[in-house]
């Protein structure tokens, strides 16, 4: 029974520099795939869901999420990533999720705190830990002369939102975009992050971890980035090796044979990650009596009541 809160996953990698890799389960197929790379690397992981990859998959695959969590060898939490409103939160809640994101960093400061207080709320009475985004992360669809989309985040707002929220960790906009970046350079700020850990000290998150240079996020990862979200770079590399597995063997439709090459290449991919993360080994630092195993919450419709 290995599920433990997100909150302190992160608490315990800020202490301690690194960060736990915070995969996006696009398909249920990915679930194995994380956990063999973690467990084979004694690793603490989060596996994390957003928005339309719930769709995809369905509430049902959540409860898939967290037996596999529960029987794992290593921490892991099974987080919601950006919850559009307090309806996404409020699902994932209900579905058991032990830990939620709520992004409402497009809307302006004060719609932010109100959104992000009322998700907390929700959560926090389960017990589950909330992650919010202050700032924007860029987009690689957006133009390059409005800074793809970036908005950084404001230290001293930071501060302001976080003291408001009661919120757990925080996502900060430091220079990266979602996905690939078109021209192929990504601009993570460490003088920002490093200014933004100064004001908060507390857990900080990094979104759009794909696509970056390894030195960068090491960096990162030693001036306050404990959760690091990768999405893309475990997503194109599996699809690709199928879409050479299928060109080069027409007639196969078995899906055993067919993802065999695409799991060995996400697995490996995720062990690159959480070596860069420095959480190899980490995940022991957890098995102390004082770790919060967190048991699922039990939840009833007549909870949400009040939203
Ligand atoms: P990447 O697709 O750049 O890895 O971003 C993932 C992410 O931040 C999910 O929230």
């Amino acid at each position: 029974m290995v599920l433990v809160s997100s909150k302190e996953l992160v608490d315990v990698a800020y202490k301690n520099h690194f960060a736990v890799g915070a995969f996006n389960v696009g398909e249920t197929i990915f679930v194995k795939n994380i956990l063999k790379a973690a467990e084979k690397l004694n690793a603490p992981v989060i596996l994390q869901v957003y928005p339309l990859e719930y769709d995809l998959m369905g509430s049902d695959a959540i409860s898939y999420l967290l037996r596999m969590a529960m029987k794992s060898t290593v921490p892991v939490a099974v987080h919601l990533d950006h919850g559009r409103d307090i309806f996404d939160v409020a699902r994932a809640v209900r579905d058991q999720m032990n830990s939620v994101m709520i992004d409402a960093s497009g809307l302006p400061f004060d719609e932010n705190v109100a959104v992000t207080k009322k998700s907390v709320e929700i959560a926090h009475r389960e017990g589950v830990a909330v992650e919010a985004e202050l700032g924007s992360i860029g987009n690689r669809k957006a133009s390059a002369a409005n800074n793809m989309g970036r908005v950084y985040t404001d230290p001293e707002s930071a501060k302001d939102f976080v003291a408001k929220t009661n919120i757990d960790f925080l996502a900060v906009s430091i220079g990266t975009v979602h996905g690939p970046y078109p021209s192929g350079d990504s601009e993570i700020r460490i003088d920002i992050l490093k200014t933004l850990n100064a004001a908060l000290k507390m857990p900080l998150v990094l979104h759009g971890g794909s696509d970056n240079p390894d030195n960068k996020i090491r960096e990162a990862v030693q001036n306050g980035i404990a959760k690091v979200n990768i999405s893309t770079d475990i997503k194109m590399p599996f699809y690709h090796a199928i879409k050479d597995k299928v060109i080069s063997n027409p007639d196969e439709y078995e899906p055993w044979i067919i993802t065999k090459e695409a799991n060995e290449i996400q697995q490996k991919i995720v062990g690159d990650k959480i070596k860069l993360f420095n959480s190899e080994n980490k995940a022991q630092l957890y098995f102390s009596k004082n770790t919060s195993l967190t048991p699922l919450h039990h939840f009833s419709e007549d909870k949400l009541d009040f939203i």
